[in-house]
């Protein structure tokens, strides 16, 4: 631990001091329980292995200049692992049960929260599993929620710097009925051909079209997308991607810089237009794009013509980056102190 190299952190996973957990039986949860162990002892017929009954979050905690730590955006997350527990029929974690369990393992672990200036933050990983034997297809009636913690350093290793990216129209990660919205594992499962795909021909990440046209913009890998024109913050709007709570944040910012904001169906060639792209999310950040190639129709969409980010991007990177760190106020109640 002593040996942490904050400033060259990749987002991989280092092992801390503690994880919480709690269980729900007989359609109650117990109470908080704090481990060293990294491991879960299962059932072999535990319905998270079969039948996908798996949800997880991802947040954020960055220390400030104050050397306080600032949780960004916790009550959303709880809200979507809220969702999330609705759509694959699992218990659902009240949203006090979420904020104790995350409060508790940021506060525990404080000794792996980066510190200020590194560029590092200490990533949060809610996990509600369907802990329950069955074996014909059902809910299980038994869950686990846990909460880990890990000091993570970009999600791309070029930080905030254009990447390129691949449109890819062999494979979907959500059908269009299906559980895109929710954050599940079976989605991310879904996508791994297709990132490796990605990955092997040199680009950092997938764009996903709409499963069921191919004609509109859905997501970039793991994380929402968003295109600059004519002062706009435009985003897509579908059913098969995750509501992301940086892109939900970013839209406000956009307004409150004067920005219009348009969220709605992004047709596929309007890519064409855009003056900036990027993709947004909480390992991501915000990762300009510099170019989104579509090898199987032969069209390429070329942003950054300089190499460098483009004003709207950095301006909103700044914004966003200065209320997670505390460098500048937060006016919307985003941040929540674990030391409170
Ligand atoms: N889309 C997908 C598929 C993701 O996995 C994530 C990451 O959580 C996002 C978008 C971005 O969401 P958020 O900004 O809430 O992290
Ligand atoms: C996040 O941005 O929190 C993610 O979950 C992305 C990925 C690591 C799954």
């Amino acid at each position: 631990m002593e040996s942490i190299d904050w400033r060259n952190l990749s987002f991989g996973y280092v092992r801390t001091d503690y994880n919480v957990r709690c269980y729900n039986r007989d359609g109650k949860w117990g109470e908080l329980e704090i481990m060293s162990s990294e491991y879960i002892q299962l059932h072999m017929a535990a319905t998270s292995l079969h039948y996908g009954q798996e949800a997880f979050e991802g947040l954020k905690a960055f220390r400030g200049k104050d050397n306080r730590v600032r949780v960004f955006r916790l009550a959303e997350n709880a809200k979507r692992m809220h969702n999330t527990a609705l759509g694959i029929k699992m218990a659902v974690v009240p949203e006090d049960l979420f904020r104790r369990a995350v409060l508790t393992a940021i506060r525990l672990n404080d000794r792996f929260v980066p510190p200020y200036g590194t560029g590092a933050s200490l990533y949060i990983r809610p996990l509600l599993i369907g802990t329950g034997a069955e074996v014909g297809v059902k809910p299980a009636s038994e869950y686990l929620f846990m909460v880990f913690v890990t000091p993570v350093g970009p999600y791309f290793k070029e930080g905030f710097k254009p990447v390129d990216i691949m449109v890819c129209r062999d494979y979907d990660r959500a059908a269009p009925l299906g559980t895109g919205c929710y954050k599940v594992g079976g989605n991310y499962a879904a996508s791994l051909m297709s990132l490796e795909i990605a990955h092997h021909k040199g680009f950092s990440t997938t764009l996903y079209l709409d499963p069921k046209e191919k004609k509109y913009i859905d997501e970039a890998g793991p994380a929402n997308f968003f295109g600059i024109r004519n002062n706009c913050y435009i985003t897509p709007s579908s059913k098969s991607i995750l509501p992301s709570i940086t892109n939900m944040s970013l839209q406000q910012l956009a307004w409150d810089m004067g920005m219009q904001v348009e969220c709605r169906p992004v047709p596929y060639d309007e890519l064409a237009t855009f003056e900036e792209a990027g993709a947004c999310g909480t390992a991501a950040v915000i990762t300009p794009i510099r170019k989104i190639v579509d090898p199987d129709i032969n069209r390429i969409f070329e942003y950054c013509s300089d190499g460098k980010p483009g004003p709207f991007s950095t301006r909103l990177y700044q914004k966003l980056v200065s209320i997670q760190n505390g460098d500048e106020p937060d006016p919307y109640g985003w941040i929540e102190h674990p030391d409170a």
